[in-house]
Order: C-alpha cells, then sequence, then structure tokens
C-alpha cells in the first residue's frame, strides 16, 4: 500500500519509512523541502507540501491505504519563547487542516490516518501509571498538554468521512541521532551526567524501532481507533534512564542536575524533563503488539553502545 507520511523526514518518520519499505510498501514523505530529504530507500520518495493545504498532493492522497501525520515545528528546538510556542502550535494545526482537507475531499480516502500525538497530553501525573482511559488532567499552564490536545482534535473531522482514526500518544523516543538521548548522552560522556531534578520523574521511552513498528501495527490493524501510548511496557525514571546511558558509555553518572538548575536553563522547557509521566502502552499490548526491545539497557546499548 501507499502510505504517506507528513513531516516524514523527521526521526520518527524516517524510522517508519524504514520500516514501511522493507515490509514492501510505497512511502511518500510530504516535505517542506523535499530536495533536502536524501539518502531515502528503494521504495520511498518525498514531495513537496506547504504544510497548510492540499495544494499539489491531494492525489497522492487519494486512493493510498494511511496517512500518517507527524509534521510540526520541533518542541525541543529552543527556549519556549511566545513566537516559538505559537509556531509548535500553529504548524501542527494548519498541516492537520490540510490533511483533513486532503482525506475528505478525495474520491477514494485512505481507510486510516494516524494523527501524531504525545503522552504530554494526560500532564504531570506523579507515580500514576497512564493507561489509555485515564482522562488527562493537565494544569492549565502545561502547553504541552495544550498543543497536544489541539493537535489531536483538529484531525476530528475525518471520522464523518467514515475514515478509522489512531492517535499515536508517543512517549520519549530513543534514537543515537536526535531528540533526547544524545542530549542525556553528552554530559555522561563527559564525566558531568547524573539524575536530573531529583530524577524520580518517570520517563515513557520507546526506542525508534518500536516506534516505528508500534505505527505499522496500528495501519496494519483494522480495528485499531482512537487513542494509544507508543512507549516501553516498562517507563524508567529519569534516574535509572541515565544510569543506562553511564553503563552504555562506561561512565559514572553522579553528578546530580537540580531542577531550579534546569529551569533557569531551559525556563518553561524544563517540563520536558522534569515532567512525571508513567504512561503504558496498555491498549497496543492487548491488542498483541510487543516492542523488540522491552529492556531499558538492551534499547540503550542497542543505539549508544
Ligand atoms: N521524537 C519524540 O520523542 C516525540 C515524542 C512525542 C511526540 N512527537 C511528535 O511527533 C512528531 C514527529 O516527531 P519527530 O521526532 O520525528 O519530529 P522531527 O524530527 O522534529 O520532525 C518533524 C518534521 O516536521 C516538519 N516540520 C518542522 N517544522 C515544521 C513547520 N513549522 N511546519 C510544518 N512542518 C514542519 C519537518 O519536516 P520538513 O522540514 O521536511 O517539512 C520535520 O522533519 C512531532 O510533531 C513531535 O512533536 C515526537
Amino acid at each position: 500500500m501507499r502510505v504517506l507520511i507528513t513531516g516524514g523526514s523527521g526521526l520518527i518518520g524516517r524510522a517508519l519509512t524504514k520500516r514501511l519499505v522493507a515490509h514492501e510498501h510505497e512511502v511518500v514523505i510530504l516535505s517542506r523541502s523535499p530536495e533536502r530529504v536524501t539518502g531515502l530507500p528503494a521504495g520511498a520518495r518525498a514531495i513537496g507540501w506547504d504544510a497548510a493545504t492540499a495544494d499539489g498532493w491531494a492525489h497522492e492522497a487519494d486512493g493510498a491505504g494511511a496517512i500518517v501525520n507527524l509534521a510540526g515545528a520541533n518542541l525541543g528546538a529552543g527556549r519556549w519563547t511566545e513566537a516559538r510556542k505559537q509556531v509548535s502550535l500553529e504548524s501542527r494545526l494548519r498541516a492537520t487542516q490540510a490533511v483533513v482537507e486532503a482525506i475528505t475531499s478525495a474520491d477514494t480516502p485512505p481507510p486510516v490516518l494516524v494523527q501524531g500525538s504525545a503522552v504530554g497530553r494526560y500532564g504531570d501525573s506523579g507515580d500514576q501509571v497512564l493507561t489509555e482511559d485515564v482522562t488527562p488532567a493537565p494544569s492549565s499552564d502545561d502547553f504541552l498538554a495544550l498543543v497536544v490536545r489541539e493537535w489531536e482534535a483538529a484531525s476530528a473531522p475525518v471520522e464523518a468521512a467514515g475514515v478509522r482514526r489512531v492517535i499515536a500518544r508517543t512517549g520519549v523516543v530513543l534514537d543515537d541521532d536526535e531528540g533526547a538521548l544524545p542530549r542525556l548522552a553528552m554530559p555522561v560522556r563527559f564525566f558531568v551526567g547524573g539524575p536530573v531534578g531529583g530524577g524520580k520523574q518517570w520517563v515513557p521511552w520507546i526506542h525508534r524501532a518500536d516506534e516505528a513498528s508500534a505505527l505499522h501495527f496500528l495501519i496494519e490493524h483494522a480495528d485499531a481507533s482512537g487513542a494509544y501510548n507508543l512507549a516501553a511496557p516498562e517507563s524508567a525514571t529519569n534516574a535509572q534512564l541515565t544510569r543506562a546511558v553511564g553503563r552504555a558509555l562506561g561512565r559514572p553518572t553522579v553528578m546530580p542536575v537540580p531542577g531550579f538548575a534546569i529551569r533557569l536553563l531551559l525556563g518553561e522547557q524544563a517540563q520536558v524533563v522534569l515532567d512525571s509521566l508513567r504512561a503504558v502502552p496498555a491498549r497496543l499490548t492487548a491488542a498483541g503488539w510487543t516492542p523488540r526491545f522491552g529492556d531499558l539497557d538492551e534499547a540503550v546499548r542497542d543505539l549508544l553502545g
């Protein structure tokens, strides 16, 4: 089948592309700069879009097997100024409106939309185990939860067109090159690593290969709809994750970083590191999905070792 991935040039999109073409699917990546999307495997190609309308690419959606909607300005790219926060939200809403437009105007709409989302939707939750039936109750100043809520909601109109909608509430995707893991590993490499903000907060980690396999599973599983947590079955605390990185790199992790220092450094964005989200993939597990990397040490060693 043909699978369209908006924002498919990013960390998750590339892992998913690799997985889908290995399973003989055709992948079309929607990118604002398709000429810069290089090194794609055979079976994948990048096309241009403006990330705001269906102009010029809607024909690719017509008759496609699935659309995976991941596009949006990177929330880890720098301090959250008001301007950056606005771009984060608006880029996701505009891109999602374009996807909805392409789907609802297609003669043969794709049977499934996998809508990007994040476990941040639940809000900082301490030790509470977050299954999908927990009603999110983020605080009113939780920007991440607000973005995710609006992003999810923007995709709802496709259901009226009879399209199955899966909401992929993703945890922290571990990758060797981008995202949280290299940022965590850097101080550890230089012997100045340690737990952050007390280290007791839960991190719903997932290896990039399992993120791709879970998305693939949800595309193909015709019964899947609604919200799914994408995370390893056992979350780790920030201290456990830091220690796993230390073991993989053969370094000590005895230099704790206090929460106030992170807040000073990152401002509001510190919530990404300090919030506790013990999300588990209850619905994926019940549906029969199993991760390749359920063990944290094995996952981190695979990426950093
Ligand atoms: N990685 C994680 O741990 C994680 C966890 C939970 C949720 N998520 C969410 O899942 C999605 C995919 O994650 P990712 O890590 O693959 O993200 P990523 O590496 O930042 O890639 C997202 C892609 O979105 C496109 N994009 C960037 N700015 C944009 C803008 N202003 N308007 C429209 N498109 C824009 C870019 O593609 P082009 O430049 O080619 O257009 C980029 O490659 C993101 O929305 C992210 O917030 C990620």
